[in-house]
């Protein structure tokens, strides 16, 4: 108080009024940063922006990567801010379990991309918006048996295909990306729209080229985009993405007009038939719904990019570690013939006899990890956990790529090992550790989905081929991209198998 009354008789009443209000700032801050999770302090307002532009671009340390030495410093649960918001960074499985399904922690930060709309579709919405998007979603795919047993022939004919394509390049040297996009996009594009595209369609493969390179550009866990000012910038990559989003949509929007001008309401054929026909049916009824056609194009884009490029990266992932480890190669190929044989292909139905197999797929997702910051959440008010508080208005990130190389959880993490899923007795152990489709309220719709295809396609392909590294020259593992975490660029040499 003596102080306050010296600069008050010295400096007159303005100046004291500035100078209580800058104490009653910092006080503020002060008082809140200790109800946060522990974490770096950072630049004022800037925060820790300039260390992840500084060890990404001077240090070559990739966004999941800087976060995972930050929580080794600060825990397993931490904060930062950035442009004066703040972050959470989860990197522990409990806490991903516990604080996703929190309805509080229901939301998306808002991502802002010139041009295109914000906060709409199931992936991107919040509140009742969100809710009522999601339950349409899942009972649609639902009702077209999508991730059940059901459903084994729409993939496996798809798998069939794609050995028949493969066939024709026995014994030659090739870059298997565009194969494997290709045949994942045919399985969620026939459930989106009854459409399917050829291996020769050049057109088709640019286009799937620009979907890689759309997920490419959405930065950390997406959240990127939600920065403030971060629309001021002109970045070109930012630049690029409006472009490509832009085009992106401009295609959907023709293939929603085909499908609304020849809607047929007694014979519905894909998931964008069911979504005409329930806006038909809400507008018929009188009672309105965000299962509108506001929400539509972003609900299909979103479908059909979640639905191609992680589970197509998961097999890119999955043909690297095979060239990469021959002899996991040659033990799941020993498994298949034995349970299998040589005179059928695999089907589901063999799966709990291949647990070599299935423990191979999940260190393929542990090592993979190809969504190694998930999809970033929002608090829509304070969440009291554990002695913090997450403020309201905090950005929630899982460090999925921490938890599957946590050396707490993993011994020596590094190391490509199937058998740490296996017990003594050979069952599956572990496997709820792989946190890939995250956890709680907005766990991955489509992992059932995803799951079936990534066992399918593994195991025809292992069945049918030998895999082989090409030259002499070592194979990278590093990977690259923190919203989908994805191999560098190989090839390898396929041929039938004996
Ligand atoms: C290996 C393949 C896949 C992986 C690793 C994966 C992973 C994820 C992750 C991490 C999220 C964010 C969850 C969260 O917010 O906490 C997500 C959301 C989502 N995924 Fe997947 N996914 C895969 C395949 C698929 C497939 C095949 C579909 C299509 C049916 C799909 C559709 C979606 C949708 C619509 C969302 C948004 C859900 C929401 O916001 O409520 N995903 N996925």
């Amino acid at each position: 108080m003596e102080a306050l009354r010296y600069i008050h008789d010295n400096l007159g009443i303005s100046y004291s009024l500035i100078l209580c209000l800058v104490i009653l700032l910092a006080l503020r801050v002060i008082f809140k940063a200790r109800y946060l999770p522990p974490g770096p302090w950072g630049f004022p307002w800037l925060g820790m922006v300039p260390y992840f532009l500084l060890v990404g671009r001077f240090g070559g340390v990739q966004r999941h990567e800087a976060l995972a030495r930050l929580a080794a410093r600060y825990g397993k649960v931490f904060s930062f801010t950035a442009f004066g918001k703040v972050i959470i960074v989860l990197s522990d499985p409990q806490a991903v379990r516990e604080l996703f399904s929190r309805q509080e922690l229901n939301d998306r930060p808002e991502i802002h991309i010139e041009n295109i709309p914000t906060g709409t579709g199931v992936a991107l919405a919040n509140g009742e918006r969100w809710k009522q998007q999601r339950v349409f979603t899942i009972r649609i795919l639902e009702k077209y048996g999508v991730g059940k047993p059901a459903f084994e022939e729409n993939i496996a004919s798809e798998a069939r295909a794609l050995l028949r394509e493969l066939e024709k390049l026995n014994g030659e040297v090739f870059n298997p990306k565009h194969h494997l996009m290709l045949c994942v996009s045919n399985i969620i594009t026939d459930i989106l729209f009854s459409t399917k595209h050829e291996y020769d369609d050049a057109d088709y493969k640019n286009y799937l080229d620009m979907v890689a390179e759309i997920t490419h550009l959405m930065g950390t866990s997406g959240a990127t985009h939600s920065l403030p000012l971060i629309n001021l910038i002109p970045l070109p990559s930012r630049i690029r993405l409006s472009q490509i989003l832009g085009s992106e949509f401009d295609d959907m929007h023709k293939i929603i007009k085909k499908h609304r001008d020849r809607l047929d309401r007694g014979n519905l054929r894909n998931f964008l038939d069911e979504y005409l026909n329930e806006v038909v049916s809400r507008r018929e009824q009188g009672s309105p719904s965000e299962v509108n056609d506001a929400n539509l194009p972003e609900t299909l884009v979103q479908l059909y990019s979640a639905g191609t490029e992680n589970t197509a990266t998961t097999m890119r992932w999955a043909l690297l570690f095979m060239i990469g480890k021959l002899d996991v190669q040659a033990q799941v190929q020993a498994e298949l013939d034995r349970v299998v044989g040589r005179e059928r292909l695999p089907t589901l139905s063999d799966e709990p006899l291949l647990p070599y197999t299935r423990a191979t797929l999940l260190e393929i997702q542990r090592l993979g990890s190809v969504t190694p910051l998930g999809v970033a959440h929002f608090s829509a008010s304070d969440v009291p956990y554990r002695s913090w508080t997450i403020p309201a208005q905090s950005t929630v990130i899982p460090n999925t790529w921490a938890i599957h190389n946590d050396p707490d959880i993993w011994k020596n993490p590094g190391v490509f090992k199937p058998g740490r899923f296996l017990d003594e007795k050979n069952q599956i152990v572990n496997d709820d550790l792989i946190m890939s489709f995250s956890a709680g309220n907005r766990i991955c719709p489509g992992r059932h989905l995803a799951k079936m295809e990534i066992f399918i396609l593994f195991t025809h392909l292992m069945h049918r081929f030998q895999f082989r590294k090409v030259g002499s020259s070592p194979l990278s593992f590093r990977g690259h991209g923190s919203f989908a975490r994805v191999p560098d660029e190989f090839e390898l040499q396929i041929s039938l198998r004996e």
